[in-house]
């Protein structure tokens, strides 16, 4: 192909990469680090130790935290060439929900601490990241930032929003009604999280934001809630703290529960935390529309398996009946290429995009989303796929 003939090029994630070297050229460094591992250590150095430790940390020794990015380090890319590679489309859609890359900012809550602008910041970064189009937001239950601040931050670009289980039912109903009505996709609900996991960083520190009115505002905000309380949370915010630690969590849901939930919403239904093939069969005959395989970045059962593990059986076992999402240990754009490869549709990036956050709010959280999206393009051109639909198994080797 001569010069003349490339055609004009796609929404071009890679040259991120350049406009980086242009700038070093007026003795310019970016800003910010372009990798997770340098994000989190000059985080660090900004963030007070409660707030970093409670980012950072996980359940009990850590070790399905590192187990999470261990289980990267065993797949391979294998590169193909020669395929003309000059245009890359990494569009695709995921329940209904169109985006333009594989890649969505995963529910995290109580923001607030690492930075004011919080939730808010980040659903703005993700709406402007990519172009026009924006990623997708799943918004935590647990945010500082209300369902209808966050949408109204975000005007028309994609949401979705997650579910912690209340102690009852109408306050459920409540969340999820609120969530549609401002806009929101998909419910996604977190099934790990019955109680926190032992989390020796923040148990050294006796630090737990909510206890602080941190990361309550869905609940502050809402009418049902509200109406349980004698005064206003404003007026007397000590009971409506002790209400939230009744409200935060529900452990006797089973899956008669996914049923009852099912009747409550038109919305897609994904089921956060699952990583058992058995679990995901039951997920289908439950008649939700996703799942997204994670555990909870290592922060709830210390000692079980890393995320990417458990992909592969997931996905075997739900064909293509099931939305498949994945997060936990995502650190590159070459890990996002390798969750695609074994099975995801979409990948939900957590903590890197929370140290951009902490240092430089939402054109933090822009900067780190522009690296990844061009870390992966850059991976796919050179791997030699144009599309994240070609992208399977074969493109993986285990390990040596
Ligand atoms: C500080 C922090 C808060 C989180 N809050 C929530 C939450 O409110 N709801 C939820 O479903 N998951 C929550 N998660 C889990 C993330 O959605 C995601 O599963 C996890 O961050 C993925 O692991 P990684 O960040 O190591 O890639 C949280 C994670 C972190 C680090």
């Amino acid at each position: 192909m001569t010069d003349a003939d490339l055609p004009a090029s796609s929404p071009d994630f890679a040259s991120f990469q350049y406009e980086i070297y242009a700038a070093g050229l007026i003795d310019q460094r970016p800003a910010l680090p372009v990798s997770a591992e340098q994000l989190q250590q000059s985080a660090k150095q900004q963030l007070s130790p409660e707030a970093y430790g409670y980012v950072a940390g996980g359940a009990g020794s850590e070790r399905t935290m590192r187990a999470n990015l261990d289980a990267f380090e065993r797949w391979r890319i294998v590169p193909r060439m020669l395929r003309d590679v000059s245009l890359r489309d990494l569009t695709t859609s995921v329940l209904g929900t169109s985006m333009p890359a594989p890649l969505m900012l995963a529910p995290v809550g109580v923001q607030s601490i690492v930075h004011p602008d919080a939730e808010l910041a980040a659903a703005r970064a993700a709406a402007r990241a990519a172009a026009a189009h924006g990623l997708p937001f799943i918004l935590s239950t647990a945010a500082s930032h209300s369902i209808e601040q966050v949408a109204e931050a975000m005007g028309q670009a994609r949401r979705w929003y997650q579910l912690y289980w209340p102690r009852e039912r109408r306050l459920a109903a409540s969340f999820v009604g609120r969530a549609e009505r401002a806009g929101y996709e998909a419910i996604v609900l977190t099934l790990d999280t019955w109680f926190l996991g032992w989390r020796p960083r923040d148990l050294a520190n006796a630090y737990l934001p909510f206890l602080k009115g941190e990361g309550v505002a869905n609940y502050f905000s809402d009418p049902v809630f509200r109406a349980a309380l004698e005064k206003p949370p404003e007026e007397d915010p000590g009971p409506a703290i002790g209400h939230w630690a009744y409200q935060f969590a529900n452990p006797t849901v089973t899956w008669e529960d996914i049923e009852w939930l099912r009747e409550q919403t038109r919305l897609p239904i994904v089921l956060k935390g699952i990583v058992h093939a058995e679990d995901a069969r039951r997920a289908v005959d439950a008649g939700v529309d996703g799942l997204l395989v994670s555990n909870h970045g290592g922060r709830q059962v210390d000692g079980s398996l890393g995320a990417l593990d458990a992909l592969p059986a997931i996905r075997e076992a739900v064909g293509g009946e099931l939305a498949l999402l994945f997060d936990s240990g995502v650190r590159t754009g070459a890990d996002v290429f390798k969750a695609l490869a074994l099975g995801a549709d979409a990948v939900c990036i957590g903590r890197p995009y929370v140290w951009g956050l902490a240092l430089d709010g939402q054109p933090g959280v822009e900067h780190v989303l522009r690296w990844l999206l061009a870390e992966l393009d850059l991976t796919l051109a050179l791997s030699g796929y144009t599309s994240v639909a070609q992208v399977a198994a074969e493109a993986l080797v285990p390990a040596p």
